[in-house]
């Protein structure tokens, strides 16, 4: 009984020896075959050709710009930049806070509040992520005038949805903004003499 055990295991370690041999054997012959050389010159061939920067299979697919967006070629004249001064330094100023509007929202919600911004017919199209990937085409944003008469008429209240987690779609704006250029934005939706809701 004793013998039949040795023995057995004197064979398991043969073929163990007889295995790790072979897994080095096959490493080696690979790692040789990255690089191969003819005659004269060597003729490297990089094998793993997902590293190589034409090679672009890895990226994301693209989105491709609306076609009426302009190339930016500079900054260009001061006087047609959106200029947002720190907040330390001045109360509700609806030309500020417009601007605060315009760069952060109007691409969805549009300049004057109404839905029809120019991301919309991304959001709504039926070739869109949404319809994808769930079927239908995702709603358009609301209108901001409306929502501020009916809907979100506390601005308290559009002001915690704007800050909050708020669908798939729109930005979680507590991250992105600081709590008085959010207050600011939602002034001018409600401000009814210079912002949205004139
Ligand atoms: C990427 C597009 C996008 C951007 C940018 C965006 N929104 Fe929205 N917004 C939406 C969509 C879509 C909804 C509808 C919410 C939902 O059902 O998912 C929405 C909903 C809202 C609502 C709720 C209105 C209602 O009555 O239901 C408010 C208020 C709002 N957005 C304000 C803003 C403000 C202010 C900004 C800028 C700081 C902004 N949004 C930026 C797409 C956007």
């Amino acid at each position: 009984m004793t013998s039949f055990s040795t023995n057995i295991k004197s064979i398991l370690t043969r073929r163990l020896v007889f295995v790790v041999g072979l897994i080095m054997l096959v490493t080696l012959a690979s790692s040789a075959c990255a690089v191969q050389e003819s005659n004269t010159y060597p003729v490297e061939i990089f094998s793993e050709m997902h590293y190589s920067q034409s090679f672009r299979m890895q990226e994301p697919p693209r989105l491709a710009p609306p076609a009426d967006s302009v190339v930016f070629k500079s900054a260009g004249d001061s006087s047609q930049t959106y200029n947002v001064p720190d907040k330390q330094e001045r109360a509700y100023d609806p030309a500020v806070a417009g601007n605060l509007y315009r760069v952060n929202c109007s691409v969805c919600h549009g300049v004057s509040g109404l839905g029809d911004g120019k991301a919309v017919r991304h959001i709504t199209s039926s070739s869109s992520f949404y319809a994808t990937n769930e079927g239908t085409p995702y709603k358009a944003p609301p209108n901001l005038v409306d929502s501020a008469a009916n809907r979100l008429n506390q601005r308290e209240v559009m002001f915690s949805f704007i800050s909050g987690w708020n669908g798939p779609v729109m930005p979680e704006f507590g991250k992105l903004l600081t709590e008085e250029d959010i207050r600011d934005i939602v002034n001018y939706i409600f401000d009814d003499t210079t912002g949205l809701s004139q």
